[in-house]
């Protein structure tokens, strides 16, 4: 090696002491492939000589690049290079490539949690605008009065508050919600089967690892909601599809036994239609025969617009087949972080210990403020406050499209945060497109569809617009596909 080369890369390690510059200097060598497998280096008193160093201190360098592993010493022969960088890199190179072939569940992941992560997952929109699907209207949220009740409960019992609660939640919000559902949703239960969450989809998930095993038989609305069946599909439960018609979900007893069934019957996802009594009856039924569980998902039933709801499924069954979901994400706001599921009896205990497997309770002081705003009639108040509002958001998007967008029909219209409307077929995607260069959400209607003959169509979200947004962004909508220079 030529002391040249070991006098300049000495020169640049600057700032440390002579000897570990020298370490450095060499490492440096050797890495970059200037000093190559069996080269000899300079005898230490020559290295010494030429850098102005004692030759103790050359004597040093290269006994610990020796224990480094860059350096071989034979007494009476030299000091050599022991190690050839580049093959190295190589060799550390195919042995990680040839990792990565190995099967990802094998290296990474668990089965199940493959499953999940092959779901792609559950994502929510970042904020409300035209026209992503489901948003409430948050700046009519009375925000002020939520916060004077915080704080009033912060004041009164901000330590109690602070400290674990009771998993299966706040006494006085289960209390409120059992109230609530047995008056506004026809619901036939108590505090005691109430089981206060994080969301629905927590308690999709939750219902998913406690009563599916894999292999299991859901039976799943199709159209339906992509969440219930990411939670199902988590647990590698067969996702059995249930046609609609104009009852509701079909139910055909030849299809497989489910051990579970999936049903927003008060307002069908995304469709929008109810089930009839007959049907709801004829599922209640054949849960009472076959053993399955009924998940019914009420979560947008507050915002009905031509007419009372439906009352709950569960009010209906004397048999304790039905497990209720229902959220606070739409009537409150999403980040409330609260919901529920009321449980027939003999699944309270079991999904109580699970819940505090998965975690412990929602905050204590949002249930603390959620149970006051209910008891003080707030929710009720603002229910019927947000009931008009999106009603007339639900009118002004039904003139714009008829005036502006009369291709694009809605499927069911007397409800919700949203509304399905049909897209002649075949041209979903391009309009999609279309919109979205305009800056416009127009989430799927047809990927919702699975086994079903599918429907291109959108969701399209009114409840947080104002009149004025939804007209004008329909006729952007309108521009937009006109300038494609097609008909739709
Ligand atoms: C059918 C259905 N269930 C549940 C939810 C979500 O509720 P959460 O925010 O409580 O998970 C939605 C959200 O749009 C929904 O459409």
């Amino acid at each position: 090696m030529k002391p040249r080369l070991l006098l300049t890369l000495f020169e640049v390690q600057a700032g440390r002491g002579r000897r570990e510059r020298l370490c450095a200097a060499l490492r440096a060598a050797v890495r970059s492939g200037q000093a190559r497998l069996g080269e000899r280096l300079p005898s230490s008193r020559d290295l010494a000589q030429d850098l102005g160093l004692s030759r103790v201190t050359v004597e040093a360098a290269y006994t610990q690049l020796e224990t480094e592993g860059y350096l071989r010493r034979q007494v009476g022969q030299g000091s050599f290079v022991a190690i050839d960088m580049a093959a190295a890199a190589a060799r550390s190179a195919l042995r990680a490539a040839t990792a990565r072939r190995l099967p990802t569940d094998a290296a990474l992941l668990s089965r199940r949690g493959q499953r999940m992560v092959d779901t792609g997952g559950c994502s929510e929109p970042d904020r409300p605008r035209a026209f992503v699907a489901g948003s409430p209207d948050l700046q009519a949220f009375p925000t002020e009065l939520w916060r004077q009740l915080m704080q009033r409960r912060l004041r009164r019992d901000g330590a109690a508050l602070m400290y674990y609660g009771d998993p299966q939640g706040l006494p006085a919000l289960r209390e409120a919600i059992a109230r609530y559902l047995t008056q506004s949703r026809g619901a036939r239960c108590t505090a005691a089967q109430v089981l206060v969450l994080t969301s629905s989809q927590q308690a999709l998930q939750l219902l998913s690892a406690t009563l599916l095993d894999e292999g299991d038989v859901v039976w799943m609305e199709d159209p339906g909601y992509a969440g219930a069946r990411a939670a199902f599909a988590a647990s590698g439960a067969r996702l059995v599809d249930m046609p609609l018609d104009e009852q509701g979900a079909t139910l055909d007893p030849r299809r497989p036994a489910p051990r579970l069934v999936y049903l927003t019957p008060s307002h069908q996802f995304p469709t929008g239609c109810a089930m009839s009594l007959e049907r709801r009856l004829a599922f209640i039924a054949h849960a009472r025969a076959s053993g399955a569980w009924l998940v019914e998902d009420d979560y947008d039933s507050e915002f009905l617009y031509d007419q009372q709801p439906t009352p709950a499924l569960q009010g209906l069954d004397a048999h304790g087949r039905v497990v209720y979901v229902g959220t606070f994400s739409k009537s409150l706001f999403p980040s409330v972080r609260l919901a529920y599921v009321v449980l027939p009896e003999p699944l309270v205990a079991p999904l109580v210990t699970a819940r505090t497997v998965h975690d412990g309770h929602p905050s204590q002081p949002m249930q603390a403020v959620a149970a006051d705003f209910m008891d003080e009639g707030h929710f009720a108040a603002h229910l019927r406050l947000m009931r008009r509002l999106y009603r007339g958001r639900r009118d002004a998007l039904l003139q714009a499209l008829r005036t502006h967008l009369p291709w694009a029909e809605p499927l069911d219209s007397r409800g919700g945060l949203q509304m399905a409307v049909r897209l002649p077929a075949g041209s979903e995607h391009r309009l999609t497109r279309a919109a979205a260069q305009r800056g416009i959400t127009t989430p799927s209607l047809g990927e919702l569809y699975h086994a079903a003959p599918r429907t291109d169509g959108w969701r399209l979200g009114f409840a947080a617009l104002a009149p004025q947004a939804i007209a004008a962004s329909v006729r952007t909508l309108s521009n937009a596909s006109a300038s494609r220079g097609k008909k739709p």
